[in-house]
């Protein structure tokens, strides 16, 4: 496909321009549209990106027609079955799976900078009892800059990977800080004897009055839970952390820029809305009714955990986290009514017109909120669950973007607004 070309033909002007077609290695076929600006004096409209690339990449690849996540080539299916988050870590910021020796050095890196500068848990005495998790998490992980100032050149390759493995091991200290800022309850330290998803767990949940046992089926679940929410190519947030690199902004500003916008109930917020959403619902006999204010369009209401701007197909996260959750609550010994609940929503949705018509199906924040509320995770920490897990993608991105020259990122416009006008005196208004 290297020679393939579009060419444009302006009827106005007779002016044409090739537009040469790039190919991935896999993937849907692109038009190179940078010269239209320049040689015809067009822009593009696409509000949404719908149809827009914003970059190349090598990290992960989804093919939303057929359903496919891939991570660096490997399937999600075997990564979730096969892997650990801590690996998948590795392997989508360097590119390989590593041998042991690497995952090694890897693994005591992460575990030697799971601690925070005392100064931050100070700070987070300053928010108020009832901050939301991702509020502080913003805060305190843009606060991160003020604590490296000396390792902050994006120029420095040595100083990019600190700063990556800076982020994915000090973000779940920062979210088990904010939960347990929620409860009142003291600081609880990284320990480096624990790995990395039973050490979240006995920074969320270990009080001083006794001994903390980990759940194995939990800690299980919860790398899973990561290694599926760690990256998902150029989704809102991580185009924010690219957005924002672009400047040459600092990785802790693009990482506390990727989390704001995760934040939203549209995105990485829709786990959240989920529980709220099935809680509301409450029994399987009102499902009717909210299928019916989801096709309302006079009513806001959508189906959350519903839909996918790139799947239109059954979202594999979801399909994995479904069979999971029965897995889990089985383990743990629990029955959970939203669960059922849940899968009734989805049968009656999936044979609704509406949905098929739209290819509306679950998406990964439809179940993801069963399995963190059977692990006793609040409802207002599911979107930190998220954000520590997908800090991998937003790192691993920030570092291909920054390791080649890239232009600032600067969209243009349709301007719809007033034409040329004389300013007129407030006195004659
Ligand atoms: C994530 O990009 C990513 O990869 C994101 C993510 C990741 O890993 O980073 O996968 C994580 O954010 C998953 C999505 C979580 N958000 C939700 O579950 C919120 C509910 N879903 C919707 O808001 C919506 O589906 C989006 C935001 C996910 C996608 O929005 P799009 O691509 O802009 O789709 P659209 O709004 O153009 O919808 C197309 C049609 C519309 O109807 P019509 O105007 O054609 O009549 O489908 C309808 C929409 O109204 N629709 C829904 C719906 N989602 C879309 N109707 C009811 N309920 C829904 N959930």
């Amino acid at each position: 496909m290297a020679d393939r070309k579009l060419i444009l033909t302006d009827p106005e002007t007779n002016k044409q321009l090739d537009l040469s077609v790039v190919a991935g290695s896999e993937g849907d076929p692109t038009l190179d549209i940078a010269g239209l600006y320049p040689k015809l004096g067009y822009f593009t409209f696409d509000p949404g990106y719908g149809s827009t690339a914003s970059c190349k990449s090598d990290i992960t690849f989804i093919d939303g027609g057929a359903g496919i996540l891939r991570y660096r080539g490997y399937p999600i299916e075997q990564l979730a079955e096969q892997s650990s988050f801590l690996e998948c870590a590795y392997l989508l910021l360097y590119g390989e799976l590593p041998t042991q020796e690497e995952f090694t050095d890897f693994d005591h890196d992460i575990t030697y900078h799971t601690m925070v500068h005392e100064k931050i848990n100070s700070f987070m005495q300053g928010f108020h009892y009832d901050a939301h998790p991702m509020a502080i998490l913003a805060g305190v992980v843009g606060s991160m800059a003020a604590f490296y100032h000396d390792k902050l050149d994006v120029n420095d390759p040595d100083q990019r990977d600190l700063a990556a493995k800076r982020l994915i091991a000090k973000m779940p200290t920062i979210a088990a800080a904010a939960y347990r800022h929620s409860q009142g309850w003291p600081s609880a330290y990284p320990k480096n004897s624990l790995g990395y998803s039973e050490r979240f767990l006995n920074m969320m949940f270990s009080v001083p009055a006794e001994p903390y046992e980990i759940n194995p089926v939990a800690a299980k679940a919860l790398d899973l839970l990561f290694i599926l929410h760690a990256d998902h190519e150029q989704n809102a947030s991580t185009s924010t952390v690219r957005l924002v690199g672009s400047t040459g902004a600092n990785p802790y500003a693009c990482v506390a820029a990727g989390i704001s916008a995760l934040w939203g109930p549209a995105h990485g917020g829709a786990n959240e809305a989920v529980l709220k959403m099935l809680n509301e619902i409450g029994t399987v006999k009102r499902v009717p009714e909210f299928i019916q204010r989801a096709k309302d369009r006079d009513d806001p209401f959508r189906l959350m955990g519903f839909g996918h701007r790139v799947y239109k197909n059954h979202d594999p996260r979801a399909t994995i986290i479904r069979k999971a959750c029965h897995e889990v609550l089985e383990d743990l010994g629990q029955a959970d009514e939203l669960l059922d609940l849940a899968m009734e929503l989805e049968r009656i949705a999936l044979e609704d017109e509406f949905f098929i018509e739209r290819k509306l199906y679950p998406n990964v924040d439809f179940y993801s909120g069963i399995i963190y509320k059977a692990l006793n995770i609040p409802t207002s920490m599911f979107t930190a669950m998220f954000a520590i897990g997908r800090t991998v993608g937003w790192v691993s991105q920030w570092l291909e973007q920054s390791a080649t020259p890239t232009r600032i990122g600067r969209p243009r416009q349709i301007y719809t607004g007033a034409t040329e006008r004389e300013y007129v005196a407030i006195e004659q208004r």
